[in-house]
């Protein structure tokens, strides 16, 4: 609803694209001030969120040199979507972000929307050599005007080029790469090397179907074939593919996951799905029935994520980063110097269910040195007639927990609640005879923006232990809850008016908290 005003924004349009410091954006000059800086109200403090201004997906992610990159749609004129450049931040352990002037700028050819970035090690594009090897970005070109004029093929893919660590960006002088014959939706390239065929591979996500490519040296795009106008889920516009191969733990195999999201539409808003299946350099092909829909991630705030590039094959993961925000109620959510953040990093892996494969997602190792202070909780025995409560008092309610909770006379069901002094409260928990999952932001904090906002999810459980390992982090205005070691996951924003300063554990029958450490984090912009 909100989202695709693609048009209407055009109307500003193009004339910001200039200098952002001269922006003249009240919001951007007082961050300068280092007192309040990340102090305002619902400001995450361990996700990265921009300075200022406007944030959507993540792009263009890539490891180099030690560093991983993060670029963004980013529109530095304004806390709503406009213009699209690449913001852009480095990190050297996934856990602090350090802010880098903007990558990429509109020009005559149009916005920078999303796409990705790979290290050409073999220089196949000829933009740098192999001793410099050049980093390149894949992104789609959107022309508001060509919107305007009714046309269909107003999206299309270029290429630019790095030869310093990503510092400055040289746009490629024959762009675009992938030419638009006519379909409206033409966008979100994601590149990557496929071994086996000596290729690099593109998919693009066309709208109800994605597109795969290849090419040999980046510039010249071959059509190969295209995937999933029958299967999954279709409530929105298809966006943001990424496509990866995965070892299944456990067993000698690896499988090829395609992560697709789908703009708002559904009841979920805007979400995202994978597909497990196969590709040999050509063709995707899917494991399960096609009118299987499998999300990534049950909450409602964890859209248009894909993974990094180029990690080093010795550390192989495969490391995830969502937008932690939807497109229906992305622009109005209650913050005023920016809006949005991304999830925490996680690495995914690939288990093996009795319905097939599964994506396991799960906070990378590198955020427990934001730990500070350590709790461990006593085993509790909890019922209607023993609530347990504990005090967070001078935690900073930035909190990192490990839970294991185990049922006794197969009754495991239980409910967690974080509250304020103000009455307002963010659940989760566990219901036995249904085995569904959830977290309720129904009375978390402000959700008049949008009708939608206050709402419980819900996700099955998928593992059958007696015991249920749950792990939580929360930030300022976000919880991420991970069951069963991620096997199930929520991402959810809130907006409370207080600190959540005491957490309540409760059961309707006899469940046990067998074992609990609470971490208190610190912030990583401080
Ligand atoms: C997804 C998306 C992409 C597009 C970008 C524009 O959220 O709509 O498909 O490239 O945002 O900002």
């Amino acid at each position: 609803m909100i989202k695709k005003t693609f048009l209407l924004l055009t109307i500003i349009g193009i004339g910001a694209c200039g200098d952002v410091r001269d922006s003249g954006n009240p919001a951007y000059e007082k961050i300068s001030k280092p007192e309040d800086y990340y102090k305002e109200p619902h400001r995450p403090q361990f996700h990265f969120s921009p300075e200022a201004n406007w944030m959507n997906d993540p792009n263009g992610m890539v490891y180099f040199d030690g560093e991983y990159h993060l670029f963004y749609q980013y529109y530095p004129d304004s806390t709503v979507w406009g213009p699209m450049h690449w913001g852009h931040a480095v990190s050297q352990d996934l856990v602090r972000w350090e802010h880098l002037p903007i990558a990429l700028y509109p020009d005559e050819l149009g916005y920078i929307f999303s796409g990705s970035a790979i290290v050409d090690w073999n220089n196949s594009s000829g933009f740098g050599d192999r001793a410099n090897p050049p980093l390149v970005a894949i992104f789609t070109y959107h022309l508001p005007e060509g919107e305007q004029d009714g046309r269909n093929n107003f999206q299309y893919q270029g290429l630019a080029y790095s030869l310093d660590k990503g510092r400055t960006w040289t746009k490629y002088t024959e762009n675009p790469v992938v030419r638009n014959g006519g379909k409206r939706d033409f966008r979100d390239p994601k590149v990557i090397w496929h071994e086996e065929t000596e290729r690099w591979i593109m998919v693009l996500a066309v709208g109800d179907h994605v597109e795969f490519y290849r090419s040999k040296d980046l510039k010249t795009w071959q059509y190969l074939s295209e995937f999933g106008q029958n299967d999954g889920s279709h409530a929105g516009v298809w966006e943001c593919p990424d496509l990866i191969r995965l070892p299944v733990e456990g067993e000698d195999e690896a499988k090829w996951v395609l992560i697709v999201s789908i703009g708002n539409g559904g009841n979920r808003g805007s979400a995202t799905q994978y597909f497990v299946g196969d590709f040999d350099g050509q063709n995707f092909y899917n494991s399960h029935y096609p009118e299987r829909v499998i999300w990534l991630d049950h909450g409602r705030d964890n859209y248009a994520g894909v993974t990094w590039s180029d990690i080093p094959p010795q550390d192989g993961r495969k490391i995830f980063i969502g937008w932690m925000s939807n497109w229906d109620y992305a622009t109005v959510v209650p913050t005023e110097r920016w809006r949005s953040a991304m999830t925490l990093p996680r690495f995914l892996s690939l288990f093996k269910t009795v319905n097939g494969h599964r994506l396991r997602s799960y906070p990378v190792q590198e955020l427990t040195l934001l730990r500070k202070k350590a709790v461990e909780l006593n085993r509790q025995l909890i019922n209607v007639e023993t609530d347990w409560t504990y005090l967070l008092e001078g935690m900073e309610d930035l909190l990192d927990m490990e839970l294991i909770i185990s049922n006794v006379r197969n009754s495991g069901s239980f409910e967690i609640e974080l509250r304020n002094d103000l009455g307002e409260n963010l659940k989760f928990g566990y219901d036995d005879r249904t085995e569904i999952v959830y977290v309720d932001r129904s009375e978390a904090g402000i959700s008049d923006f949008h009708e939608t906002f206050a709402q419980r999810h819900e996700a099955p459980r998928l593992s059958r232990e007696g015991k249920l390992p749950v792990r939580v982090m929360v930030d300022k205005s976000s919880i991420e809850v991970f069951f069963d070691f991620g096997e199930v996951v929520l991402t959810d924003m809130f907006f409370a008016n207080a600190p959540y300063n005491r957490m309540t554990f409760r059961a309707p029958y006899d469940a046990v908290l067998a074992e609990g450490m609470i971490y208190e984090l610190k912030s990583i912009w401080r």
